[in-house]
């Protein structure tokens, strides 16, 4: 899954993990695991640049993210690649495994509709569900329908760090789309429109590229 900061690769990732019973594997929710745990210091320290809305070492991400792909046949990727390098580091990855990537779904969403998700998103604590203020409030406020526990603010969706994502991805994350569109594996979906919307132009997309996942 690509796409800017609130584009929803998290709400469309989880769904397609669940349609196709593999796991969602989201760099960012692994990284904050790692920070929350505080069980390796150096790692934790390194990953709270993503509190201020700056990318880890491609070190750091490429480590956690491939440590869950090893156990996944097949897999949907949510936040990683997010550079060159790490699309590189990726698909040498996958072909020493000898299953390669077949598809990248990208989530087009213009930047004042990511403003306006990212601003008001209210993220459980305890299971990640995300919710929004206003386009989809809790039924309790402040309260996770999915688990009951606290909805919280996260450090990076504060205003003057949302920006700070939003240039970064332009200048570092861009230019991955044209790495997988030069060999036509990128997907492009509106990213625009109801989350069941999104979902079924996502599934199009997907049956359109003939996609199956760790070769079932
Ligand atoms: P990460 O957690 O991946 O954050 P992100 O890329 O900034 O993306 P988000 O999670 O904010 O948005 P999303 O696209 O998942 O949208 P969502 O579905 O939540 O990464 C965080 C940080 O970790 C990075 O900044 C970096 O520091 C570090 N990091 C991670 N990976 C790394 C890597 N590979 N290398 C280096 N560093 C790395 O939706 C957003 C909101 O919109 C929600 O409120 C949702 O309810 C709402 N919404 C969703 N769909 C719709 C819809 N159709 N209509 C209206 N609202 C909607
Ligand atoms: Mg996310």
């Amino acid at each position: 899954m690509l796409g800017p900061p609130g584009s929803g690769k998290g709400t469309q990732g989880v769904r397609l993990a669940e349609r196709f019973g593999v796991p969602h594997v989201a760099s960012g929710d692994l990284l904050r695991r790692v920070v929350a745990s505080g069980e390796d210091s150096e790692l934790a320290r390194a990953a709270r640049a993503i509190d201020e809305g700056r990318f880890v070492s491609d070190e750091i991400a490429s480590g956690v993210v491939f440590r869950e792909l090893d156990t996944a046949a097949g897999f949907i990727l949510d936040g990683y690649p997010r550079n060159l390098r790490q699309a590189e580091l990726l698909d040498a990855y996958l072909h020493r495994r000898e299953s390669p990537l077949f598809c990248a779904l990208y989530l087009s969403v213009a930047e004042e509709g990511l403003l306006k998700r990212l601003a008001g998103r209210l993220t459980c604590e305890n299971c990640g569900e995300t919710f929004h203020i206003t386009l989809e409030p809790p039924k309790v406020a402040g309260i996770c329908d999915n688990c009951g526990a606290t909805l919280i603010v996260r450090e990076d969706d504060h205003p003057d760090r949302i920006w700070v994502r939003l240039q970064i991805y332009a200048e570092r994350t861009r230019p991955v789309l044209d790495y997988y569109r030069n060999d036509n594996r990128l997907r492009r979906v509106d990213g625009v429109g109801t989350q069941d919307a999104v979902f079924e132009r996502c599934l199009q997309e997907l049956t359109d590229a003939n996609v199956t996942f760790g070769g079932v």
